[in-house]
């Protein structure tokens, strides 16, 4: 059976695209056959980030009535496929967000997970994905304007019937003035899935075209992606042990010396 998520916010910038591709290439490395699409369809940036732009299909065409799904799907890292919006105004004003319903109907069948990378705010092309997930995970900054879009989005999704699967939160800096995990499950009455650093590599990985959980898989966020999608895969999460680095000939030469003194 497949399971939809879709990545929402309320507030603009608190990580949205990030998560979507981070977790998506996270979600097939551990088996589970995954698409990521960008469902922010006015300021689609998914495919940026992952090194996919100047595509002659996108979902753009395809929402539009021009293409289908199954020609706007590209290869991401470990195996995950994208389906990445065009970047053109022109794209976004010939699409019809109503047919995104359309459009998973025709990626049920191939796919295990479906995640869709959600706008900021609450337009019309913003509401769609909540409605159409089996789950919504909000992805939220330690600080207060976040939290209360978020609680509005959330009130948004339950009211168009949808369902709020969790809560990530996101630029953890750990500085005294954030907002501590149990203060937003309070504030906002929703489960934190998990908790993702500040972390400098994220905008390094995206400025190289690539994830972070792909560029630098043993940086601090990567391994909070990791853990979340563990969770979500429903399998342990096992620190990878940092390399060792191999013994080189002058350092082996002086152990042995030095046991030859000793
Ligand atoms: N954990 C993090 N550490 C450091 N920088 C981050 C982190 N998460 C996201 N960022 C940076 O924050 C900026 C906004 O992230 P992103 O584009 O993923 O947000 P968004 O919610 O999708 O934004 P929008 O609402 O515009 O679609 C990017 O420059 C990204 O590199
Ligand atoms: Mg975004």
């Amino acid at each position: 059976m497949v399971k939809v998520y879709t990545i929402a916010s309320g507030k603009g910038g608190t990580g949205k695209t990030t998560v979507t591709a981070n977790l998506g290439p996270m979600l097939a490395r551990y088996g589970k056959r995954t698409c990521i699409l960008d469902a922010d369809v006015g300021m689609a940036n998914l495919g940026l980030i992952l090194g996919l732009e100047d595509l002659p299909v996108t979902l753009h065409e395809v929402l539009a009535g021009k293409a289908r799904v199954r020609d706007a799907i590209y290869d991401g890292p470990f195996g995950v496929k994208v389906v990445p919006c065009g970047l053109s105004l022109q794209g976004f004003q010939q699409s019809n967000p109503d047919r995104l319903k359309d459009v998973m109907t025709d990626l049920v069948s191939e796919f295990d997970i479906l995640i869709l990378d959600a706008p900021a705010g609450i337009s019309r092309d913003g509401v769609i994905p909540l409605t159409i997930a089996d789950g919504v995970i909000l992805v939220i900054n330690p600080e207060i304007s976040s939290i209360v879009d978020a609680l509005k989005t959330k009130i948004l999704t339950e009211t168009v019937g949808g369902h709020i699967e969790g809560a990530i939160i996101n630029r953890v800096a750990g500085s005294g003035d954030e907002f501590n995990r149990a203060q937003m499950e309070k504030l906002l009455g929703v489960r934190v899935l998990g908790v993702i650093p500040e972390d400098a590599n994220v905008r390094r990985a995206s400025a190289g075209r690539s994830p972070i959980v792909a560029k630098y898989p043993s940086s601090d966020a990567s391994r909070a992606f990791k853990r979340i999608s563990a969770d979500i895969v429903g399998i342990e999460y096992i620190e990878e042990q940092t390399p060792v680095p191999r013994e080189g000939f002058v350092d082996r030469l002086a152990r042995v010396l030095f046991r030859a003194k000793a």
